[in-house]
């Protein structure tokens, strides 16, 4: 017998929920308020410091944790600090992936406060690097200062349409040397960027990717992390405007039909886990290259630097009109991830102790939404 929960699993299907419940009702289902700080970057504040923030905060960032808390000092200045209940212990146990996503804040900043005109001066970790763990102690002390000549950065005008682009991706087109160099030009200054299209080292990080996503999902801790931050739907997302977003009619009405849960996220064998599984390894298999990234060490500060040139590239990406999505499972120190972390390495590291900070697959498909922000409002902590 054909059960209905059979029959919805199939994205047909599932649009035929849709279809019940009428089209109009579908265009009401983005949530309009979860995007607004997308809009709200770009009016003016008052405050050159804020209107450089307005942007920051639309940094790519793990599992959308926005860990960024911001301090203000006197006039032109602003100390930014981790917020540690936004960290990801199972997945990121050394807070190496959100220390980057620290780096394309600050990258951010850098180039929205150069538009103005103002030069960004970085202190780093002013309190020391905190090690193992982020803690208290601040990420950055940020001054801006006006310059005499600040080179406004012609990556910042590609900043409100830089996605991270999670469909499958066209098999037909990969990307050209032209856009992969723009891609690895668009690094900084002691990260090394590398990429490829070659259709053979392509199929073999596809399946790094699909195994190591496998390896994840099926790791208890590792999957429950990412459960616990997934929001299915307008109301969720928009009550929680961080953490992973399930947006849009389709996952709107298999959830609508019992077939999307967080609870059956977490038990193998229901559709809800089976698909989270599927959605991103086919994800994978549609990479048309790939773009990776390494330091010779791994200090805090050599991750910030990652993160700063990883904003910078996936916003070459996007100009060039290559869509971009990090796949970090492989990268990750948890202990059941060790082989193929060390299988990452010896992919991409070259050979030499490097460490790989990152990596992305590359390809075409259509851009989504924005992803959800917290406003800017809620970042700010009191002097
Ligand atoms: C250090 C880092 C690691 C990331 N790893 C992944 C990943 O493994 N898989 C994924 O789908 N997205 C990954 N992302 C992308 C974030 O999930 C994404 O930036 C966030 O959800 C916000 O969406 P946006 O980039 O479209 O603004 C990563 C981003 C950063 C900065």
């Amino acid at each position: 017998m054909t059960t209905r929960r059979a029959i919805l699993k199939t994205g047909g299907a599932a649009v035929l929920v849709i279809g019940v419940a009428g089209a109009g009702w579908a265009l009401t289902r983005a949530p309009k308020k979860a995007r607004a700080p997308w809009d709200a970057a770009g009016t003016s504040f008052g405050d050159a410091r804020l209107d450089a923030l307005a942007y920051a905060i639309l940094a790519p960032n793990p599992h959308n944790m926005q860990p960024w808390r911001i301090e203000l000092n006197g006039d032109d200045a602003f100390t930014v600090y981790c917020d540690t209940a936004r960290l990801l212990p199972e997945t990121d146990p050394p807070n190496r992936q959100i220390t980057i996503g620290f780096g394309c804040f600050l990258e951010l900043v850098r180039q929205a406060a150069a538009e103005k005109g103002l030069l960004a001066e970085f202190s780093y970790f002013p309190e020391g690097e905190p090690w193992p763990n982020l803690d208290a102690r601040s990420v950055a002390h940020v001054t801006l200062r006006q310059g005499a000549q600040v080179p406004r950065d012609p990556l910042f005008g590609g900043v409100l349409d830089r996605r991270t682009n999670r469909a499958p991706y066209d098999l037909a087109r990969a990307p050209d040397d032209a856009a992969l160099n723009a891609i690895k030009a668009a690094s900084v200054a002691g990260v090394e960027a590398d990429a490829t299209a070659d259709p053979a080292r392509v199929d073999t990080l596809r399946t790094l990717a699909v195994d190591a996503w496998t390896a994840e999902w099926e790791n208890d801790a590792a999957r429950r992390e990412s459960i616990a931050v997934t929001r299915i739907g307008k109301k969720e997302i928009n009550a929680a405007p961080w953490g992973l977003a399930l947006a849009g009619p389709l996952m709107e009405g298999i959830n609508a039909a019992g077939l999307l849960t967080r609870e059956d996220m977490d038990v193998a064998g229901t559709a809800s886990f089976d698909q989270s599984l599927e959605f991103y390894n086919k994800a994978c298999r549609s990479a048309t290259g790939f773009v990776w990234s390494t330091t010779m060490t791994n200090t805090r500060r050599d991750q910030l630097e990652a993160g700063r040139a990883w904003v910078r590239m996936q916003l070459a990406a996007n100009a060039a009109g290559v869509a971009f999505h990090p796949l970090s499972q492989a990268l990750q120190e948890f202990p059941a991830m060790a082989p193929l972390y060390e299988k990452a390495h010896r992919m991409l590291s070259g050979g030499d102790g490097r460490t790989v900070q990152m990596l992305a697959r590359l390809g075409f498909a259509k851009a989504p939404p924005p992803a959800p922000r917290e406003p800017l409002t809620a970042k700010l902590v009191m002097d």
